[in-house]
């Protein structure tokens, strides 16, 4: 692909939306201020050894601070959506009962201020976030979790139900379940291996009873599920490696989009302990598979998956973000390898730009009724470069950044079109992960996927080449000016008006 921003601006369908995305935790800091409760993140990232160098989220990016700034500066790049995520602890801090003002006002501020500068405004309900008080009732172990998403979500709704475009309930559950529940590496810090499959169910449910909340406050924005999809490439032709291959698919990718697209969960599941001694009611799955208005992707990687335990290391670089020793888990049949001749990131993902191309074809293939796809998120983390000029300025030239969003943006766009392998899908947008280096999680801030340089002793932001690219590309669509209120938003927002008779929503 590889192509420079005006050829890559060329190549985007009329309306389609360009964002940048970013969650609240990742980036707020301000954890004790105005009323915030403590959240699961906050405990598991204070344990020894949990973050990367001992990395504190406490200050992050101080957007709880810097927000006009920071919106400043996505008017600045000329993106028409912005995804941020609601922190729950700000909102309702003990995850059930009373709200907090000053944490409602907070996203009040955000959002108006947005559509005042013609950003529409994406808002995830569940960025990872969860209130204390529930996570030490069980967190996503426990089914009440998913009630007070629920509930959280109609808080939500009352307060910007008016305005928000497009809603998110819940973010990548798969790697909730995952780095959360199975291997401790996320928050709560639970390694219970097979046995955290009930945090898969929960989730869905949390995201079926929030869809129903949104629906019954009748939000003039559309509604949706995030996942992330990691096609999965076996190591070789031998069917050991193919069946692992093939495990690992339903277990990261199937298990969590079935339910929610095709109302059922994978067969072989079944065959788990959990599932099989439980079998999800009717209703369950009901809500769990109601119709969306959108699905939302996130896309990173492929995986490379081989048969056997391995030799117990994680394919190079990948130990932050997986642990390091993943494949010497006791009853592990099958481990990641990596890809041979591969650049990779500095997380250690594989850079494989025609997998986008795979994810979406799969899924065209899997979901045929697969409402409008957003990709909701896509980025790469590099050790960037750091120059300064004569007069002392810092110049990022993230040469790579840039060409892991042209390669994954054009591929994109170029599968969906007519005759491309994914030609059923109706791709509406692209969001970039992240307007800022931030807090990643267990990668502390050591891990930077930011279009924007956060020197995290002085606050100071600084455009990379890449911010500088995506704002040439922004500006040289279709000749039209950089942005306009309503300006590359799809024609799922007319709908989004006519839910809302004389509602202030804005069409944006
Ligand atoms: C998450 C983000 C995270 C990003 C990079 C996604 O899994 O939604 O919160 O920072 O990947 O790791």
């Amino acid at each position: 692909m590889n192509a420079s921003a005006k050829e890559l601006a060329a190549l985007l369908p009329p309306g389609f939306t360009m964002g940048v995305a970013t969650a609240a935790f990742q980036i707020e800091g301000a954890l004790d201020e105005d009323g915030r409760g403590p959240s699961g993140w906050d405990v598991f990232a204070a344990k020894p050894g949990a973050i990367v160098d001992g990395h504190s989220p406490a200050v992050a990016c101080d957007h709880y601070h810097r927000m006009p700034e920071d919106v400043a500066l996505m008017k600045e790049l000329g993106i028409d959506s912005y995804r941020f995520s609601l922190s729950w602890s700000r909102i309702q801090p003990g995850g059930s009962g009373p709200v907090n003002p000053a944490g409602l006002d907070f996203y009040d501020r955000l959002i108006d201020l947005l559509l005042a500068n013609g950003i529409s405004p994406m808002a995830t309900l569940y960025h990872w976030e969860t209130p204390l008080p529930l996570d030490e009732a069980g967190g996503w172990m426990n089914r009440d979790t998913a009630y007070r998403l629920g509930e959280f979500a109609a808080i939500a709704a009352a307060a910007y139900g008016d305005r928000v475009v497009r809603w998110v309930t819940v973010n990548e559950p798969a790697t909730v379940t995952t780095n959360g529940y199975a291997l401790g590496l996320h928050a709560p810090g639970e390694a219970l291996m097979l046995k955290a499959l009930p945090s898969v169910h929960h989730q869905l449910l949390g995201h079926g009873l929030a869809m129903q909340a949104l629906r019954a406050a009748k939000v003039a924005g559309g509604i949706g599920i995030t996942n992330v999809y990691s096609p999965m490439v076996p190591a070789s032709a031998n069917p050991l490696d193919k069946l692992s291959a093939g495990l690992m698919d339903v277990a990261q990718n199937r298990l969590f989009a079935d339910p929610v697209l095709l109302g059922k969960y994978p067969d072989v599941i079944r065959a788990a302990t959990f599932f099989s001694s439980f079998s999800p009611s009717s209703e369950d799955l009901e809500l769990i598979s109601q119709p969306l208005d959108f699905y939302g992707l996130n896309y990173y990687m492929p995986t490379r998956v081989a048969s056997g335990a391995g030799d117990g290391t994680v394919p190079e670089g990948m130990a932050e973000a997986m642990g390091d020793d993943l494949s010497g888990t006791p009853g592990a049949p099958f481990h990641i390898a990596a890809f041979p001749d591969t650049e990779i990131t500095a997380y250690g993902w594989p850079i494989k730009p025609e997998y986008m191309s795979v994810a979406l074809a799969e899924m065209a293939e899997r979901y045929p009724g697969l409402p409008p796809v957003y990709i909701t998120e896509g980025g790469a983390s590099f050790e960037d470069l750091q120059i300064r000029d004569v007069a002392d300025r810092l110049i990022i030239p993230d040469e790579r950044r840039v060409r892991y969003l042209a390669d994954h943006i054009g591929t994109a766009v170029e599968a969906t079109q007519p005759g491309g392998p994914a030609e059923s899908i109706d791709l509406r947008g692209y969001y970039v992960w992240s307007l800022l280096d931030n807090f990643e999680w267990s990668g502390g801030y050591k891990q930077q996927f930011g279009l924007l340089h956060v020197d995290f002793d002085t606050q100071v932001r600084t455009p990379k080449a890449s911010y500088y690219w995506l704002q040439e590309l922004l500006a040289s669509r279709n000749g039209a000016a950089p942005h306009a209120p309503g300006a590359g938003e799809p024609a799922e927002d007319a709908d989004v008006e006519r839910a809302a008779p004389g509602g202030p929503v804005n069409p944006a």
